[in-house]
């Protein structure tokens, strides 16, 4: 039903499992500009399924999904859950707080534990960096990165993609990939995952990508991975046609890294005023969960013909059942999907 081979963009990437040849979703490091693209167009069928009254598909039937959450989650969690359930998976959400963990369990015995119930997919958030790669070496099923540590957010930053290929086309913008566009990433840089992720994927995708922080919450070189870097919220948005906003990772900080919350506003947070001052079409995007007030102010965030806050988090259900749907298709047996040389 979803092969590549009856794709309408078939022609974007290779046929079969070579335009997937991947077991694990780890990072949008590991991917390759066609690998991007042929998630986000496989999301597509999945946004009109999610759209229609009856949202169901078999195609994960008599799978068992495990969504292991070592760390807190709202969107994420849920987004991951409905995802399952939509394509008729049986899925099961292990919270950490109500683990073993709790009881000194290393995540090693935990990885081993979850494989002995066979699970066809783990879906894993865990608070260190590198995490989830440690659990996909000792289990036997595909695992998919739902954010870990500072690392990477891979799923976050292809329903960012894919929400902004949405509201570019919605304005009758040829959106298929970002060549020309410029979109400045402004907050906490320096502990932030989504921001890491959206960076690589955004270049992929041909993106111009400015980050903007304070130099205490900004990554020594990250020059080095291609970005513009700004101090200055305003000259970064001169002429950007996306404004990417990010909460402040104080869960993260070992110390003091800003003065005040409200200094931070004033410098850093995304006014009316402030947006007034960039394009007149600039979108405003938030991965969640925002802190109104600090680095986004309410009249922003709810902009109507701005804000693609609430469209981000449609796009991510639709996401996580693209990735869901790859990942077990070798499982699955589904045809041209089977070991790739
Ligand atoms: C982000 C995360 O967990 O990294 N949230 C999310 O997944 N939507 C961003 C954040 O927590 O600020």
């Amino acid at each position: 039903m979803t092969s590549s081979d009856t794709s309408p963009h078939a022609a974007r990437y290779p046929a079969g499992a070579l335009a997937f040849p991947h077991r694990d979703l780890l990072g949008i490091g590991q991917l390759e500009r066609h690998e991007i693209l042929f998630l986000l167009d496989e999301a597509e069928q999945w946004v009109a399924l999610n759209r229609q009254r009856t949202k169901h598909s078999d195609a994960l039937a008599g799978l068992t999904i495990i969504n292991a959450f070592f760390e807190n989650s709202t969107r994420t969690l849920l987004s991951f859950e409905i995802a399952g359930k939509r394509l008729g998976a049986d899925v099961v959400n292990m919270h950490a707080a109500q683990s073993s963990v709790k009881k000194g369990e290393t995540l090693i015995d935990t990885a081993i534990t979850l494989n002995a119930m066979r699970a066809d997919a783990i879906v894993i958030r865990h608070g260190s960096s590198g995490a989830t790669g440690l659990i996909a070496d000792k289990v036997d099923c595909p695992v998919l990165n739902a954010g870990d540590g500072q690392h990477e957010h891979p799923t976050q930053a292809l329903l960012d993609a894919l929400a902004l290929r949405h509201a570019l086309r919605e304005r009758g913008e040829t959106a298929d990939d970002f060549t020309g566009l410029v979109i400045v990433i402004c907050g906490d840089i320096l502990h932030s995952r989504v921001a890491r992720s959206n960076l690589l994927c955004l270049q992929a995708l041909g993106a111009t990508v400015r980050l903007c922080a304070p130099p205490a919450l900004m990554p020594s070189g990250i020059e080095g991975m291609g970005a513009e870097v700004f101090h200055d919220f305003d000259a970064a948005l001169d002429g950007a046609d996306v404004a990417m906003m990010l909460r402040l990772q104080t869960e993260r900080m070992n110390g003091q890294f800003i003065p005040s919350a409200r200094e931070y506003h004033y410098l850093y947070g995304l006014t009316k005023a402030r947006l007034e001052k960039a394009k007149s079409d600039t979108l405003v995007m938030h991965p969640g969960p925002m802190n109104r007030g600090v680095e986004i102010d309410s009249e922003v965030a709810d902009m109507i013909d701005r804000s693609i806050i609430t469209q981000q988090v449609e796009m991510g259900v639709a996401i996580r059942m693209a990735c869901l749907d790859v990942l077990t298709r070798r499982a699955r047996g589904v045809e041209g999907w089977g070991e790739v040389a």
